[in-house]
């Protein structure tokens, strides 16, 4: 469910985005032309153009997606695989699923911190964990499901000694980035990824949440440690 709610959710924006890519642009006007000048019909040539161009983008977006971003090993495919992968007994690492009706609707995963963002963020004395695959099923939003889930979450990192808790999501989920500011979280940088998918690079937005007075202190007197 997790991985394929993400994957649907972004699948439809970056097939836009690449549609509007300027090197597919310049494409389909060659394809246009070549085919314009074999059949010389203008609704034919502009078809098989723009059919071209959803087809490309589509295949673009959909590889990046199902084999990089979201693929087995960083997704185990299905809500219970994930739930047994974060759930494996490794300390700081969890997920949860929220039900309905024995079904499951929505989750969200906690674990420490695989890259170091030291010296970006000026979190490099605190305990980071990142939240990750937090997705609800679409006929279940707005209900307040991922909040639930993010207070879980919150819960659970707090009483595991972290003292901040960071994600990513990409410029092309909006209503994430609406639920995450609302939810307290402060956007702290933009990071550009360009190893997903073939045919062009994308925004990653960086969030962050702290947990505690601690970890603000021990971030403030870092970053004034910087400014000097
Ligand atoms: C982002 C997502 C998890 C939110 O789930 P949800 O269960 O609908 O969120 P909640 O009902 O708990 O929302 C809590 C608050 O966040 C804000 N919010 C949530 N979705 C929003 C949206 N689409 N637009 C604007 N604000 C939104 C609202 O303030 C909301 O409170 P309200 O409904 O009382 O106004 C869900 O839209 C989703 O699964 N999206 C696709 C997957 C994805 O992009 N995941 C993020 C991976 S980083």
């Amino acid at each position: 469910m997790v991985v394929r709610n993400i994957s649907n959710s972004m699948i439809l924006g970056i097939t836009l985005k690449g549609i509007r890519h300027p090197l597919l642009s310049v494409g389909t006007l060659m394809v246009f032309a070549v085919v314009y000048q074999y059949l010389g019909n203008i609704v034919v040539s502009g078809a098989v153009a723009s059919g071209g161009l959803v087809c490309i983008s589509y295949a673009n977006a959909y590889y990046g997606l199902k084999y990089r971003l979201f693929n087995s090993k960083s997704s185990p495919d299905g809500s219970h695989k994930m739930y047994a992968h974060y759930n494996s007994g490794q300390r700081g690492r969890r997920y949860w699923v929220a039900e309905h009706d024995g079904v499951i609707i929505g989750g969200v995963g906690i674990q420490k911190q695989q890259k170091s963002t030291a010296g970006k963020s000026g979190e490099r004395r605190t305990t980071v964990a990142e939240l990750k695959r937090m997705a609800v099923e679409p006929e279940y939003r707005r209900m307040g499901v991922a909040k639930a889930l993010l207070d879980t979450a919150i819960e659970f990192a707090k009483q595991q000694g972290y003292d901040v808790i960071i994600l990513d999501t990409s410029e092309i989920q909006q209503e994430a980035m609406r639920f995450y500011l609302k939810c307290g979280f402060e956007e702290i940088g933009v990071t550009r990824c360009d190893t997903v998918f073939p045919l062009f690079s994308y925004n990653l937005h960086n969030f962050r949440l702290r947990l505690n007075k601690k970890a603000q202190v021990q971030v403030q007197l870092f970053l004034s440690t910087v400014e000097r």
